[in-house]
């Protein structure tokens, strides 16, 4: 089994100016420590439930997978945030890029996969018009079953199939929700639309290995129980890591590093950066009262891809404002990975012989020496392979070290009010009953 590397010896005082001393480092861990413990406690009562998926049974998942394939020429998830960005995340890390392109038998059965997140006309639009009715599966994901976003898109989508004069709609339907309660809920059940739960105790952006992510990705052939070994290695191997790990990130943010760049070496990651700074920026961009003295804390997390952005961020990456520290990913083997073996012309032949991955490594090494001599701090995450179970790994350390930055500085990294509070304005601009305060809130206090 390839075990993940986690190298934080770039931000160590030892190889870069302003890094972390020993006693720092040691000091730091015990912070992180005291998070972890706290997190312990809260997976242990079953008020934080997302280090249990790795116990859940999937075999009704792969089962309802199994007697669709075949059936479906598209598959539209619908769902915003957290209900959404991690599906994309594997998505885009394990399907060929262009995977939409390919033909449903080069697709083995399995159907194109569209995620309708955004109220974006002209996105859904386009997205309908790809997909024929009556052979498309539709999968409404949302935790509260109440997301305005997502209500309105399914409802759309639901006159798409009425206006096309499809049978039998609710057996193109899928709804997953909580086990209880919103509106998701009522309706699959009044309806008898197939439903599929969201443990109550874990939250949209932690819920990516639960029904939430591995419901369609099982659709699309994706081996979910691959995602599921790949978390549990890390629950019992990484904890270390992600200690070491989370104390580098709480050191450098109790030291003016106001912005966490995530920069992975390859473009299969782009996505799952963005769903890391959901994680990162939801959970831990709170206002918190320390002694009294309120303190805005968090950093901003920001989505970089190499080689990509050594042409356009890397300038200002070493030579800007020295207030980022530096994530990247590097994976040792990328797959259809081939050495160039004749070049065009002689001025290329240093092209000879060395593969695409090859180069990708040279660009990533060269762009720690960079920032290493400009004294930025980075570390680096080493996969073997990009594939389900490291997927998995770094999906699980990331959700433990977030939560334990949040929990060791005496945040709440599981709610997010104010993403709660935007949502009462929308809902009371949408002039409902229930909401009728925030509506005229915003006519007393939105200046136009
Ligand atoms: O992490 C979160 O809680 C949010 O980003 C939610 O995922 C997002 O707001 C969508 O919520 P819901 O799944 O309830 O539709």
């Amino acid at each position: 089994m390839p075990e993940i590397l986690v190298d934080i010896n770039y931000s160590l005082k030892k190889f870069v100016n302003n890094g972390l001393d020993e006693n720092s480092l040691i000091d730091y861990k015990e912070k992180a420590q005291k998070g972890f413990l706290k997190l312990e406690q809260l997976h242990k009562s079953g008020k934080i439930g997302f280090p249990e998926v790795v116990n859940q049974d999937i075999s009704v998942f792969k089962e309802f997978a199994k007697k669709n394939t075949g059936k479906y020429n598209d598959l539209v998830v619908i769902g915003i945030g957290g209900s959404s960005l991690g599906i994309e995340a594997i998505v885009e890390s394990l399907l060929p890029f262009g995977y939409n392109a390919l033909s449903f038998s080069e697709r083995g059965g399995f159907p194109r996969i569209w995620v309708m997140d955004n109220v974006d006309p002209h996105k859904n639009r386009s997205i309908l018009r790809h997909c024929q009715p009556e052979d498309t599966l539709v999968c409404v994901i949302s935790k509260s079953g109440g997301t305005v976003e997502t209500l309105f898109n399914f409802n759309k989508v639901y006159s798409w199939f009425i206006d096309n004069k499809v049978e039998n709609i609710h057996d193109h339907l899928i709804l997953i929700t909580d086990p209880e309660k919103g509106f998701l809920r009522k309706y699959g059940k009044e309806n008898g639309i197939k439903l599929f739960d969201i443990p109550e105790n874990i939250g949209g952006r932690f819920s990516v290995l639960t029904s939430v992510g591995l419901v369609p990705l099982s659709l699309l052939g994706i081996e979910i129980e691959k995602l599921l070994e790949g978390a549990k290695h890390f629950l019992n191997n990484g904890i270390e890591k992600a200690l070491y790990l989370a104390a580098v990130y709480l050191y450098f943010m109790d030291n003016k590093k106001c912005i966490n760049v995530l920069m992975p070496y390859t473009s299969r990651l782009g996505k799952f950066s963005e769903w890391f700074s959901q994680l990162w920026a939801e959970s831990l961009g709170k206002k918190n009262s320390n002694n009294g003295e309120l303190i805005n804390f968090g950093t901003t997390p920001l989505k970089s891809i190499g080689a990509i952005d050594q042409h356009s961020l890397l300038q200002l990456f070493k030579e800007g404002p020295n207030d980022k520290h530096f994530t990247f990913i590097e994976i040792l083997n990328h797959i259809f990975d081939k050495k160039c073996k004749d070049t065009i012309s002689k001025d290329l032949n240093h092209f000879k012989g060395v593969s695409t991955g090859e180069l990708l490594d040279y660009e990533l090494r060269a762009t720690e020496l960079v920032l290493r001599k400009a004294g930025r701090p980075t570390v680096k995450i080493v996969l073997d392979i990009l594939d389900e179970f490291s997927l998995g790994y770094i999906i699980m350390m990331y959700m433990y070290i977030v939560s334990i930055i949040g929990l060791a500085n005496d945040i709440n990294p599981f709610d997010q009010p104010g993403v709660e509070e935007g949502k009462k304005y929308i809902n009371g601009l949408l002039g409902r009953e229930e909401y009728l305060e925030f509506k005229k809130a915003f006519e007393q206090d939105y200046i136009k």
